[in-house]
């Protein structure tokens, strides 16, 4: 794999991937509890945005760069790396603005998602005032609760921000997050009642 043939960068990839064909057979409910939780991107805004729904998502989708923490030169041997003999033509000035992004958004300062944090299954649940003890000890050395209350999310994405709170140093057991994720889908969830 080359980064220029002909003035034009070059992505490889391997095989275009046979996951897509790896489907679950468990339930439900159950492949969602023994699957490790996956981070959620939101795509960037910008000209980048285009370059990325252009040339990076037919394989895969960009969830899967919140695992890295990286520096320019570690984003440019990863994308190599693991694109290795496979053709993702990117002009030169289009994987600039990849990389750009990349390390603005997921730089060696930040925290990389887990990859193999599975929620455990909960059998009690959290009152109002339990949860709020955990958000008061928890959650308050770096920023204040309205940060946490005036979010409304879906039980899915409390898990996802939860997680990587957990990372950046709140300190919560996996038992706790999950009673708090739970609490959170109820008491801030997407009802609009709420
Ligand atoms: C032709 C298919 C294909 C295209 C197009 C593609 N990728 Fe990939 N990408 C892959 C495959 C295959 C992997 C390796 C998956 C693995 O290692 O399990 C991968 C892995 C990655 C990873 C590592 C994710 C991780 O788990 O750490 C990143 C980051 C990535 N791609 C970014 C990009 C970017 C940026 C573009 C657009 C410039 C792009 N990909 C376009 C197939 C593709
Ligand atoms: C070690 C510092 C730290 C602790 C502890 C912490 N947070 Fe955060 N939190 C951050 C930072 C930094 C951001 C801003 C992240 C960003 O903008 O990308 C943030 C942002 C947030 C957001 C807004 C993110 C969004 O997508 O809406 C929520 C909600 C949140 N934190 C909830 C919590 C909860 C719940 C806890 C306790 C379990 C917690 N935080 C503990 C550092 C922390």
């Amino acid at each position: 794999m080359k980064w220029r043939r002909g003035g034009v960068a070059r992505w490889s990839v391997a095989a275009v991937v046979a996951a897509a064909s790896v489907c679950g057979v468990a339930p439900v409910a159950a492949q969602f509890l023994e699957k490790p939780t996956r981070p959620q991107v939101e795509p960037p805004t910008g000209p980048v945005r285009q370059v990325i729904f252009k040339n990076c998502i037919s394989c895969h989708g960009i969830d899967d760069y919140a695992f890295n923490a990286l520096d320019r030169a570690g984003w440019t041997a990863l994308i190599e790396t693991r694109h290795k003999d496979l053709n993702v033509p990117v002009s030169n000035e289009d994987r600039d603005l990849v990389l750009d992004w990349v390390v603005a958004r997921f730089g060696p300062d930040s925290k990389p998602f887990p990859r193999s944090y599975v929620p455990p299954q909960i059998t009690t649940f959290f009152t109002d005032p339990e949860a709020q003890t955990l958000l008061g000890s928890a959650c308050t050395s770096c920023h204040g609760l309205d940060r946490v209350n005036e979010k409304r999310y879906s039980p899915d994405r409390w898990r996802v921000i939860t997680v990587d709170m957990r990372e950046r140093g709140a300190k919560v057991t996996d038992e706790e997050l999950e009673r708090l994720v739970e609490w959170l889908g109820r008491v801030r969830g997407t009802n609009p009642n709420q």
